[in-house]
């Protein structure tokens, strides 16, 4: 057997655009990945659908045992001959026990490899603005563990601390007031510019400055939890310049949630809206295939199961093993991660009944063909067309996924309480309530009653809110409704609020060919449906409203967001 190797790889501070090139090859091919509480899920989307995702978080007051766990672990798999990779928040060698684990590797004989990582000490206060040795204000820095700052067993030599320019204090909430007071006895000033910096580079991303000795009353008002980095110096003063540069890294959601739109779920949903793809999946979603494949199957024994074709099978399972949705074994076919996840009837995740409603929307092109010969009024209803309780169920489903990405887009912070009008007001919920926990929220679904405007209007009284999410307008109301429904929401707004439709609509102004599209066309059409909003029609209505920043951009699962603003005196 070929021997395995161990890399002990720096995932940064949290950010995959943060990750070293080498870092991000290696998460791409290892074959097993054991990670810690501070990686987050989109640094995992980047592993391989085969590989073996372990998480080995320490939890508070079991440090010491489950540290051997993981070493054995470490050992165990690199035995197997595999690929371990061991990803650790910020650089491995930095307060994070890396230097434990190479040791232990090295006693036991397992080849290994250190990928140095961006250390959250140093990106953590440059997120806020803060740069350590600036020339005018600091010619050295200390990065210290505020872990270990105790009452009675402490080894920081504080008189020794206090001299030096700027110190970066990492694992320090729980002791801000010791550090202080230590610094402070040992002739630090208590005025000395303090900054701690909770939660860099994610959405939860805060920052606090006050003189040293009040910066542990101050975080406890504000509520500052882990992780966060401790900054004492005077470059904290010189933040007020540095803090305004522009972030071009994407802002990332902070809350570890494994229920994020991955690649592999919108991929799915480019696979399910094209042509052969439609036909592929739909027929192995619906046959109930993944679920069979949960264990590996041979063709012969999923062809005589379901009294197939052994043939039609094969080139079947083949075709799904090329779209890296299922794998070929020794023992025969099975599913891979995303299949297991995803396409599976048992997986809370499962796709598989919006996967399907997507795919019936696909109507065939004589009704669309009908349509442009003759126009609405000859369109018939498709046969066997999606209920309204199926329609209501792809549509929340569509929002599951779709929202977490919605909200990572739009920035609503200082705007006042949002309104979201539609479907998915739970997921919208959720994912507003990770980012913005103070922001006050209401749903509404005017959807369910024959009035749609009607309860809109009603709002007024709870208003005027700061933004108004408007979700599924198109594929739910009359096209008249539609532009009712704008007037209506925009009129909730305060001066300054911002309108936000998200939907999926025509990218211009000609009919483009996508057969997804064209068979929603036919669809709505078929039952009488508006004619359908192309975003330049919507843009045009929104200047009409008064509106003059209008935007949209594509989202995650072919839908749009389109964003209104810049309204002034209304
Ligand atoms: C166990 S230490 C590991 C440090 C890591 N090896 C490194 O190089 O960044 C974890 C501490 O790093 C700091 N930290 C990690 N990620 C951070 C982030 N995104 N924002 C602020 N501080 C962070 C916090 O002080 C946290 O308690």
């Amino acid at each position: 057997m070929r021997p395995g190797k161990v890399y002990l790889v720096g995932a940064g501070p949290g950010h995959p655009e943060l990750l070293t090139l080498k870092a991000a090859e290696l998460i791409r091919t290892g074959d097993v990945i054991v990670y810690d509480r501070l990686i987050q899920e989109d640094v995992l989307a980047l592993t391989k659908p085969s590989a073996e995702r372990l998480f080995m978080g320490k939890s508070v007051g079991r440090h010491d045992s489950r540290q051997e766990e993981i070493h054995e672990l470490l050992l165990a798999k690199a035995r197997e001959g595999r690929m371990v990779v061991r990803l650790k928040g910020g650089d491995p060698f930095l307060f994070g026990r890396g230097g434990e684990e190479a040791e232990f590797l090295a006693e036991h004989g397992v080849a290994f490899e250190v990928i140095p990582g961006v250390c959250s000490a140093l990106a953590a206060p440059l997120s806020a603005g803060i740069a350590v040795t600036h020339r005018d204000a600091a010619s050295a820095v200390a990065i210290v563990t505020g872990h270990q700052v105790s009452e009675d067993a402490h080894q920081l030599d504080w008189g020794a601390l206090s001299r030096i320019d700027t110190l970066v204090f990492l694992m320090s909430v729980a002791n801000l007031r010791r550090i202080a007071a230590e610094l402070v006895a040992a002739g630090r000033s208590p005025d000395t510019p303090a900054a701690l910096i909770q939660m860099a580079f994610w959405h939860g991303e805060r920052v606090l400055t006050a003189p040293l000795a009040s910066i542990a009353d101050e975080a406890d008002r504000a509520g500052f939890k882990p992780p966060a980095t401790l900054v004492v110096g005077e470059v904290v003063r010189l933040r007020e310049k540095l803090q305004h540069a522009e972030r071009d890294l994407k802002r990332r959601p902070d809350d570890g949630s494994r229920f994020e739109p991955s690649p592999a779920a919108d991929q799915l949903f480019r696979l399910a809206t094209g042509a052969a793809g439609t036909q592929l999946l739909g027929f192995a979603i619906e046959s109930g295939l993944f679920d069979e494949l949960e264990r590996p199957c041979t063709t012969s024994a999923v062809a005589s199961s379901r009294g197939l074709d052994a043939d039609a099978v094969e080139e079947i399972l083949e075709a799904l093993a090329a779209l890296g949705l299922i794998e070929s074994t020794r023992d025969g076919y099975r599913n891979l991660e995303a299949a297991s996840r995803y396409l599976t009837r048992a997986s809370a995740e499962s796709l598989r009944d919006v996967l399907l409603g997507q795919m019936a929307l696909s109507t065939s092109w004589s009704a669309l063909a009908g349509y442009a010969r003759r126009g609405v009024s000859h369109a018939r209803a498709p046969e066997g067309g999606e209920g309204a309780g199926d329609q209501q169920a792809r549509l929340e489903g569509l929002a599951r996924f779709a929202a977490p990405a919605v909200v990572e887009q739009i920035d609503l912070a200082g705007r006042g309480p949002i309104l979201h009008v539609g479907w998915g007001g739970g997921a919208y919920g959720d994912a507003v309530a990770r980012r913005w926990p103070q922001l006050p929220f209401t749903t509404l679904n005017p959807f369910l009653a024959p009035d749609h405007v009607a309860p809109v209007l009603e709002c007024r009284a709870r208003g005027p809110f700061g933004s108004v999410i408007l979700t599924g307008l198109f594929a739910s109301c009359q096209d008249e409704e539609v532009g009712r429904l704008l007037v209506a929401a925009a009129s909730l707004l305060h001066d300054r609020g911002l309108l936000i439709l998200h939907d999926r609509f025509l990218p211009g102004t000609l009919l483009p060919p996508p057969d997804l599209v064209l068979g929603a066309l036919a669809r709505r059409v078929a039952r009488g449906g508006c004619r359908t909003w192309s975003t330049s029609r919507l843009t045009e209505a929104l200047h009409a409203l008064g509106f003059t920043d209008v935007r949209a951009e594509p989202v995650a699962l072919n839908t749009q967001l389109v964003t209104a603003g810049g309204r002034s005196g209304s």
